[in-house]
């Protein structure tokens, strides 16, 4: 019987990038989901399907659970997908006692690669849980979280923090400071998304930032003023007073630029936001290009957004209450 799950993707209200630094950091999960179903063969070998809002689909079998695919697919994008999918595969095993267990594995997605909505923590996720329990084996969300964050750590290098795997898991909006991870409360945001239809390699990006806060001592102190301003966003969420989390939305923006982790897309999609009257934009994820999100109870900015050339599509995001889930 194959076993399927999903997860949600997210947007970041504050603190990406910092939050690799031990800064707090507030995602909250969006109703954009990943679907992974999992079932187990009966040989040692893997395959893998996916579909996806910008991969046309693609599929791939390996000889065995320690080899690559035996196709030959450049597309860096396709790689990094199957490095997460390797990864979670391998926790699965790991967490069932299963070492040379099988499957074949469809990846069904609304959630771009690579764009800043948390679409390999979903992945990961969702396929922890759909191949642990098609092992037999039963992860709470908090268990799934800590081995989904496992496999982000090992694809990118080491470069991860818990953020994205814990908002995935959990659902709704989520506070996360190094290992210390809640959810937390949050009234019904007015989120509104802009995708440039480009992606981006977190990997890449946070190491740039490191390397910055390495030689500049400007990029350590702008890690710690977004760690600040954090802290004065959670505040405005318990109070509620979302007016005030949009301008320190936008502050974020410019702290984020100053870490050179914007793209031309997404300060203009930004703009395009801000003047049409969101109350407050910035880029989300890693940023390079990919996202923005914004906050706006009207259609403005969602009207402005897709009369903007930079961006690509432009949708309200829910906020998804629930996380990770049998389907
Ligand atoms: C990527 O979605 C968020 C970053 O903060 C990296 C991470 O937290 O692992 C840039």
């Amino acid at each position: 019987m194959p076993s399927t799950s999903s997860a949600p993707g997210k947007v970041y209200l504050f603190g990406e990038h910092a939050v690799v630094y031990g800064e707090p950091a507030i995602p909250c999960a969006i109703e954009r989901r990943a679907r992974v179903t999992v079932t187990e063969r009966d040989d040692d070998r893997l395959r893998v399907s996916a579909s996806d809002l910008t991969l046309d689909g693609f599929t791939v079998e390996y000889g065995g659970v320690d080899r690559r695919p035996d196709v030959d697919v450049p597309t860096p994008l396709i790689e990094a997908a199957m490095g997460y999918v390797d990864a979670a595969l391998a926790e699965a095993r790991d967490a069932a006692d299963r070492p040379s267990a099988g499957f074949d594995v469809e990846i069904e997605s609304d959630i771009p690669l690579g764009a800043g909505l948390g679409s390999s923590a979903a992945v990961a996720v969702a396929g922890i849980d759909a191949a642990t329990r098609e092992l037999g084996c039963d992860l709470d969300p908090g268990e799934v979280a800590e081995r989904a964050y496992a496999v982000e750590r090992t694809v990118q290098d080491g470069q991860a923090s818990r953020a994205d795997t814990f908002c995935s898991a959990m659902g709704g909006a989520v506070r996360v400071e190094g290992a210390d991870c809640e959810t937390i409360d949050a009234p019904a945001l007015p989120f509104v998304v802009g995708y440039d239809g480009a992606s981006h390699d977190t990997g890449e990006l946070v190491a740039g930032v490191r390397a910055l806060r390495e030689e500049y001592s400007f990029a350590s102190d702008t890690v710690a003023a977004i760690g600040d301003l954090v802290r004065r966003g959670e505040a405005a969420l318990a109070d509620e007073d979302v007016a005030e989390l949009g301008r320190l939305m936008d502050f974020d923006h410019g702290l984020l630029c100053a870490l050179g982790v914007s793209a031309r897309s997404l300060d203009e999609m930004v703009w395009a936001a801000r003047e049409a009257g969101a109350l407050g934009a910035k880029l989300t994820g890693a940023g390079g290009g990919g996202c923005i999100v914004a906050l706006d109870p009207d259609d403005g900015t969602e009207t402005a957004l897709s009369l903007t050339p930079a961006c690509a599509e432009t949708f309200r995001a829910e906020l998804a209450r629930e996380g990770v889930r049998v389907e």
